[in-house]
């Protein structure tokens, strides 16, 4: 039976992949490694196949924990698990250099003497910086210019996965995908947080004047391409992921609001993030003419899809509002 490891999958897209790769590879058997930090939440993993899946909880930057967690020949090995937010990158940069630079280091290593297949590093396309409106694209060519902590960690982490491959011939891949929406979201990010306070009838803080543009995928669509790059990407290569699907934050908030029915004077326009990149698109040429790849859920689709599911999981994400998450949602916005 094929072996997966993957590291994070107890967060947001991680457990989404994790889900989404048992349902599609039956002969597929997943351990996940996850810390369980604040992002992490073993209720995003309830219904999984349990014959063929394993949780450790371990922390990656841990190498002892990471020898003994990665099973010796497993097939591949997908690193989820990160500091992931870029406004608490702005408050506490360390955790992320740690887990994010740090953490993938002591995975390259682990996964090389456990005699690993392949590495599949899941960056983002934050490593490449800002877009003027009316720049391309970004391709896998385009330089590295990362704004925030959190982005330049992610950056620190990728060269280091391609200095793997090129110093012992690691097989490592990289995919570096657009902004993820979708069930399981953590509400610190801008589409479960606007929808989660839209619902609760609380204000939505937008940044600056909310013209920035991000380019948004559907979670699956984002497991799907990491399925395909797992199956025939180039070792060394690092394939973009993204949908072709810009929208300015503002009109995101705004279709949130008028789907569950509430008045666009809840919107608080709110100092802006410190370096707020202006907009993200990704062009995913490469993925679609080498893997065959191609989304399949149109942005207003999976926006609905995903407006249902939190509908129906009030009690999740009124637990997940409830813990530490009111700490740094009064220190980051207590202020703005
Ligand atoms: P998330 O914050 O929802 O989940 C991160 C997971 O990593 C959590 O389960 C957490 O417990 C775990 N983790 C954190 N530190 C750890 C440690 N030291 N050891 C073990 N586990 C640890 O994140 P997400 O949004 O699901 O993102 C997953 C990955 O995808 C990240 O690498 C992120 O950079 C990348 N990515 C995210 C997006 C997006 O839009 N969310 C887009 C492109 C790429
Ligand atoms: O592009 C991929 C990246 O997308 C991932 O690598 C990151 O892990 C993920 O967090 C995300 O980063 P962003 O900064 O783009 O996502 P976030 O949801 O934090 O913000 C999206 C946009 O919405 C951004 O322009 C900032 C804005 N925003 C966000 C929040 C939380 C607001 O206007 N108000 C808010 O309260």
């Amino acid at each position: 039976m094929p072996t997966c490891v993957v590291t994070g999958g107890a967060g947001f897209i991680g457990s989404n992949f994790v889900r989404l790769a048992l349902a599609d590879r039956p002969d597929l058997r997943i351990v996940t490694i996850d810390l369980l930090t604040y992002a992490g939440n073993l209720e995003n993993l309830e219904g999984v196949p349990a014959d063929r899946h394993t949780f450790v909880r371990a922390d990656i930057t841990d190498p002892d924990a990471m020898r003994r967690a990665v099973p010796d020949g497993a097939d591949a090995l997908v690193n989820f698990a990160a500091e992931t937010h870029v406004d608490r990158s702005i408050l506490g940069p360390l955790a992320f250099v740690r887990t994010n630079v740090t953490g993938t280091q002591v995975l390259l290593d682990a996964a090389r003497e456990r005699g690993v297949g392949r590495f599949l590093q899941v960056s983002t396309d934050e490593v490449y910086g800002s877009l003027a409106p009316d720049e391309p694209a970004f391709t896998e060519a385009s330089p590295l210019r990362p704004s925030s902590p959190y982005a330049a960690s992610k950056a620190g982490a990728d060269l280091l996965v391609l200095a793997a491959h090129r110093t012992w011939g690691q097989d490592v891949v990289i995919t570096r995908c657009s902004n993820n929406y979708g069930p399981y979201q953590f509400p610190e990010k801008l589409i479960p947080l606007m929808l989660s306070n839209a619902l609760e009838g609380e204000p939505l803080p937008v940044y600056g004047d909310g013209r920035q543009v991000r380019d948004w995928i559907f979670t699956d669509d984002h497991s799907r391409a990491i399925l395909a790059v797992l199956a025939g990407g180039r070792p060394g290569a690092v394939y973009n992921i993204g949908a072709r699907s810009e929208r300015f934050n503002l009109d995101v908030v705004r279709a949130i609001l008028a789907a569950v029915g509430r008045d666009e004077s809840l919107i608080r326009f709110v100092t802006d993030r410190p370096g707020h990149d202006r907009r993200y698109a990704i062009d995913p040429t490469r993925l679609e003419t080498e893997l065959g790849w191609q989304p399949q859920t149109a942005f207003e689709d999976g926006l609905a899809c995903t407006i249902q599911w939190y509908r129906d999981h009030e009690g999740w994400w009124r637990r997940v509002k409830d813990g530490s998450y009111r700490a740094f949602y009064e220190a980051w916005y207590g202020k703005r």
